[in-house]
């Protein structure tokens, strides 16, 4: 059992909003008392305020000042002990520095932690949590990495919503607990393991998987750390691993994280250029830059200009005095500053580039003979100008055709022309290869609006072709030397044809990345219904659930059984689609098999991943049956495979079973005397299916079988399922599952792969 110690929390949203009224006051009387106080607020802001070292530059400012844009740019500039003064934001995230240029802040950003504790032989979880949803601050992909230091570590990095949109992972181990092969400056998985965050991140929490924890390896590392951090900042260093606090040391508990912030007065540049008032790119020599999602926008100094783009006057952007900077701009000859450039030219009676050193050659030749030369070089150079003319132009028509060919060399890449011949040879039906333009003008060139999900494999769409409603997902790009195992894989998946088994109706392969086409399945994820069972807003019979899990489970055997087996890999109940009729249709396949082979990228989902799979790294059919057999204790028991409290709903399972106290576990909502036997025995189902290790699972044709029967039994038949009305859905408390990471929220009418939550761990063997 896990004691979760010091879960510490950040209150990020914050409780500035009185604060507004007093801050419009001043400004209001500022303005009433000079018609030209728009610049007056800026006048006394102009300056930067200092604090603890920091310069707290506008459109940020200390809180006590007036001078921030807006509230969420205001600093406290606190008194921590000794005379020394730090600043922060929202009350308690230390500032570190400002960038007004790029739009980013860094602040610090705990350290959070899962250290084994001989004395009471359990882990101590110290998870650290930021929340900047509603404020115009993300995390920077760019700049930050996830970082995780550990020798028997797999940490999670989530959104808000840890079964939810985002989340992903990073394994770190040492082989056998050695650490041999682990270098300084080195982070590949070995001990150490970094991975990237998507854009627009706006929340970050960290989870630690408790199935791998220190307790065995303790005396050499009992602590495993991760941070979302700058990654410049960070450099591997062994003894991270050999001294166990070090790393914690050297951070002080806090790394530093890179913020991107915007100005959120406008969406777009365009917007907030109309309102001249609110349009915050004051200075002269400004240019505006949109945010990636149009959520706001920056302002920065023109090419050649430097200061503060927000600001008026002689704090804002300004002439750089390139001559007066010889570090950065060299000129090892005449130089002349101009307004956003410089112009540096070789001294009299010399030529060439003066920008390098000893670029410059002392003219041999007299004036006189320069002007021969020049004239008889102008003739020429008009002749070869009209010679190079007719080149580049006879280049641009090569270019042209080029362009067209490209598609046609996406679809060579990815193995087309082999799927042609497979395709003619097998006398394959109901697959088609999609043509470029038909998935551009179904998607409307992959405009958002037709986005229904998001994940770590890829993007998908909904669209309509040839009037059939269809599901088109974008792959990753897949290298060079799968394209013959991708090609194989599709033209098995295209032939399996099981009622339920989402139906792979074709592709396209003349883009980048393979675009895989699915029937579009109406309705909700397996998911979705037990979360509306588990607000009880609809009712779930047993018989209901045992027949989707009797379904879901065939359709596993059925891909397990042939010839060339297809291994699912990311069981869950967010993959089980519900067609009408609650007929279960298990989906998100293909794309993932793209990536199967590499066993270095171990994927799955937390609360669902086999634990021997994560010892292992080698995926076999019995990882599917412990992920469905999570599937088939959530239907049992109504509870999410990971509780608020993070605690896997499988060691409840096992616990619970070894004190005899399953029944308070199950759904109360399905136990009943009369159905007592069929749940014991889906429970004895559920129990082998999560056996550790594996080797005695029963196969996945086994648990169809069985569950077939129970589904089947006279006392579950009894009851009828109520029916799921479409409108029932509107009402569902879209609390959790619209928290907008991505600037948009979609109403969830039709089904979706939208709750992926994919594991892409990075690390090397
Ligand atoms: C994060 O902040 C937003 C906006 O203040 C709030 O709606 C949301 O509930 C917060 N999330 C958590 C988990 O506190
Ligand atoms: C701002 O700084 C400049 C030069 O550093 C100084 O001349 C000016 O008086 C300062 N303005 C205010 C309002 O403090
Ligand atoms: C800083 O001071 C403000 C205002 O007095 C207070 O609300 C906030 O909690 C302080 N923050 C820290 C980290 O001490
Ligand atoms: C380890 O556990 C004991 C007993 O629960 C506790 O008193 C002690 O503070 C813990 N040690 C650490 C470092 O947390
Ligand atoms: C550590 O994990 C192992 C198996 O993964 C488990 O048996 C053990 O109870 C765990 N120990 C702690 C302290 O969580
Ligand atoms: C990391 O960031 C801290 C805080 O800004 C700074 O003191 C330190 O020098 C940085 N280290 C490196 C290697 O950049
Ligand atoms: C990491 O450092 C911080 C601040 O020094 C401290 O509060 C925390 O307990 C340390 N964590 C560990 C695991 O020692
Ligand atoms: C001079 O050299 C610099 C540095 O190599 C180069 O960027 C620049 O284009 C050159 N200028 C001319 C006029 O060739």
């Amino acid at each position: 059992m896990s004691h979760h110690r010091g879960a510490a929390v950040a209150a990020i949203c914050a409780a500035f909003y009185q604060n507004i009224w007093i801050w419009m006051l001043l400004l209001g009387a500022a303005l009433a008392a000079d018609p030209l106080a728009g610049a007056a607020t800026s006048s006394q802001c102009q300056n930067a305020t200092k604090c603890g070292g920091v310069d707290i530059v506008y459109p940020f400012g200390v809180s006590s000042s007036g001078c921030a844009l807006s509230p969420d740019f205001e600093v406290d500039c606190n008194h921590t002990g000794n005379g020394v003064h730090k600043p922060f934001i929202f009350k308690n995230v230390e500032l570190l520095s400002i960038d007004v240029q790029l739009g980013q802040a860094r602040v610090r950003n705990h350290i959070s932690y899962a250290c084994y504790n001989i004395s009471s032989d359990e882990m101590n979880f110290y998870r650290w949590w930021l929340n900047f949803s509603g404020t115009p601050y993300r995390f920077s992909d760019s700049a930050n990495k996830f970082t995780v230091i550990g020798c028997r570590t797999l940490a999670y990095i989530a959104d808000e919503d840890y079964v939810g949109r985002y989340m992903s992972g990073c394994v770190s181990v040492c082989r056998r607990g050695e650490l041999i092969g682990v270098t300084d400056g080195v982070c590949s998985g070995k001990g150490c393991c970094q991975t990237a965050i998507p854009k627009g991140l706006d929340y970050y929490q960290v989870l630690f998987e408790e199935s791998m924890n220190t307790s065995g390896i303790y005396n050499r590392t009992p602590c495993s750390y991760a941070v979302l951090m700058e990654a410049s900042n960070f450099s591997f260093s062994t003894t991270y691993l050999t001294s166990p606090l070090e790393f914690n040391n050297t951070y002080g508990g806090q790394a530093p994280v890179v913020l991107d912030w915007t100005i959120q007065t406008a969406n777009t540049c365009k917007e907030a250029e109309v309102n001249l008032e609110s349009y915050a790119c004051k200075s002269d020599k400004v240019k505006c830059i949109d945010s990636f999602d149009r959520t706001g926008y920056i302002c920065s100094c023109q090419d050649g200009y430097q200061g503060n783009p927000y600001l008026q006057g002689p704090n804002g952007c300004q002439d750089i005095n390139e001559c007066q900077h010889g570090e950065s701009y060299p000129c090892y000859g005449d130089c002349y500053n101009k307004p956003g450039s410089f112009d540096c030219l070789c001294h009299a009676g010399s030529s060439g580039n003066a920008t390098i050193q000893g670029g410059c050659r002392k003219d041999l030749l007299s004036p006189k003979t320069r002007l021969a030369i020049g004239v008889v070089a102008s003739v020429l150079a008009v002749l070869f100008g009209f010679l190079g003319w007719e080149v580049i132009r006879h280049k641009q028509k090569i270019k042209r055709q080029a362009l067209l060919r490209q598609t046609d060399e996406f679809f060579q890449q990815h193995g087309g022309q082999i799927l042609l011949e497979m395709m003619k040879a097998d006398g394959n039906d109901g697959f088609t290869l999609y043509k470029r333009g038909e998935i551009e003008t179904a998607t409307n060139n992959f405009s958002k609006a037709h986005v229904i999900g998001e994940g770590g494999q890829g993007t998908v769409y909904k669209a309509v072709i040839d009037g059939v409603a269809v599901a088109i997902k974008k792959c990753k790009e897949i290298d060079e030397s799968r394209k013959m195992e991708f090609v194989q894989e599709l033209v098995i998946l295209c032939r399996v044809s099981h009622p339920n088994i989402v139906k792979l109706l074709g592709c396209c392969l003349q883009f980048e990345a393979p675009m895989l086409v699915y029937e579009f399945v109406q309705n909700k994820t397996l998911q979705e219904l037990l979360d509306l069972q588990r607000s009880r807003r609809f009712h779930v019979t047993l018989g209901t659930r045992l027949r989707i899990a009797a379904e879901s489970a065939d359709a596993l055997s059925h891909l397990h059984s042939l010839p060339h087996p297809i291994l699912h890999g990311d069981v869950k109940t967010a993959n089980i689609l519900l067609a009408n009729g609650l007929v279960a249709k298990v989906s998100d396949f293909g794309c993932s098999t793209i990536d199967e082979r590499t066993q270095a990228v171990p994927k799955g989902t937390p609360g669902y991943i086999d634990p021997d799979y994560l010892v292992e790294y080698q995926l076999t059919t019995r990882n599917d049956v412990y992920s469905f057999g999570v599937i088939l204790l959530e239907l049992l028991t109504g509870r999410r495979p990971l509780s608020k409290e993070r605690k896997s709903l499988t060691l409840m399972f096992q616990e619970a079973r070894s004190n005899g106290t399953i029944i308070e576990l199950l759904d109360s909502d399905i136990v009943d005397e009369m159905s007592m036997r069929v749940i014991k025995r889906a429970a004895d189902l559920v129990s082998q299916c999560l056996v550790v290790p594996g080797t005695t699972r029963p196969s996945m044709t086994l648990v169809a079988a069985e569950l077939r029967r129970l589904a089947e039994a006279d006392e579950v038949k009894r009851s009828p399922q109520p029916p799921l009305v479409l409108e029932d859905l509107r009402f569902m408390d879209m609390g959790s599952t619209t928290n907008t990471l991505y600037g948009e929220s979609r109403t969830s009418g039709a089904y979706s792969l939208e709750k992926k939550a994919v594991l892409s761990i990075e690390f090397a063997r």
